[in-house]
């Protein structure tokens, strides 16, 4: 691995959370390849992709534990983390418990709370509690989905999963209206419909083609002050 004087990434102190497998576990691939420092998170102490890959490579990676949904543990994260600075947070965690075509208000309430618990509240807690760890002029990142857009949804279908991207998108909103005087780059993701647990086996991408063109796209956003919702290719995301 190249150390951080040879970097070829702007973000080379990163702080990713919800990074065992999928979507999470490729960017902390990706920002290692580049030469940053990772702190990466999982819930517990199960073998996992992340696991695998931090026993294969030489350095980088920290792991550290959080569950999103549980607050205490996200201020124990905090406190284990005092002093240091990271350029990136990247909130990556998420899940979709309800089928594709499942009508929205039929699901199980037990399900609907559980969604929305991780996918926005304890994303945004997540957000509110380990900002002040990211360096004034770094960025703040969140994956939200195409999914999340109200404007693009003309088909239906994950009804309750689009909900929980709109919903943090507008948490997202606000937390940016309330902080627009910050330096920092406050960015909402849509990697694409991607091949993972969380995706499933018919989506369009491979992980290879979407988290490559995604890290670049958060590396360009560096310095940019502001609120942006972007797909992995840096075009804007209808609202
Ligand atoms: N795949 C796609 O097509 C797609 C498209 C748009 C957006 N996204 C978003 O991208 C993110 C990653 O998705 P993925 O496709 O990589 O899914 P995935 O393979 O199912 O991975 C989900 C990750 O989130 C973690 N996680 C779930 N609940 C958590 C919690 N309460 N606290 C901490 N970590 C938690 C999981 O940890 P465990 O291993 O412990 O369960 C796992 O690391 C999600 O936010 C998803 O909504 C995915």
């Amino acid at each position: 691995m190249s150390g951080p004087a040879e970097a070829k990434t702007a973000h080379r102190n990163v702080l990713i959370i919800g990074a065992s497998r999928g979507l999470g576990e490729a960017i902390v691939e990706t920002y290692v390849e580049r030469g940053a420092r990772v702190v990466a998170t999982v819930r517990n102490d199960a073998p996992s992709p992340l696991r695998d890959f931090v026993d294969s490579t030489d350095g980088g990676v920290r792991i550290e534990q959080v569950d999103i949904a549980e607050p205490e543990q996200i201020d124990a994260l905090r406190a284990r983390l005092s002093g240091e600075v990271f350029d990136l947070l990247f909130v990556v965690a998420g899940l979709s418990l309800a089928p594709a075509d499942a009508v929205g208000a039929d699901i199980d309430v037990r399900d609907f709370d559980r969604m929305m618990e991780t996918n926005v509240l304890g994303v945004m807690r997540a957000v509110e509690r380990l900002q002040d760890l990211v360096d004034p002029g770094g960025t703040i990142a969140v994956m939200s989905s195409g999914q999340g857009s109200v404007s693009n949804n003309t088909t239906g279908g994950f009804d309750v999963y689009r909900a929980t991207k709109a919903a943090l998108n507008q948490m997202f909103r606000s937390y940016a209206a309330r902080h627009a005087d910050e330096r920092r780059s406050l960015l909402l993701l849509a990697p694409g419909w991607v091949r993972t647990s969380l995706g499933g086996e018919n989506a369009m991408l491979e992980i290879g083609e979407s988290i490559p063109p995604l890290v670049d796209t958060i590396d360009a956003q560096r310095g940019t002050p502001g609120l942006r919702f972007l797909d992995r290719h840096g075009n804007d995301v209808p609202w």
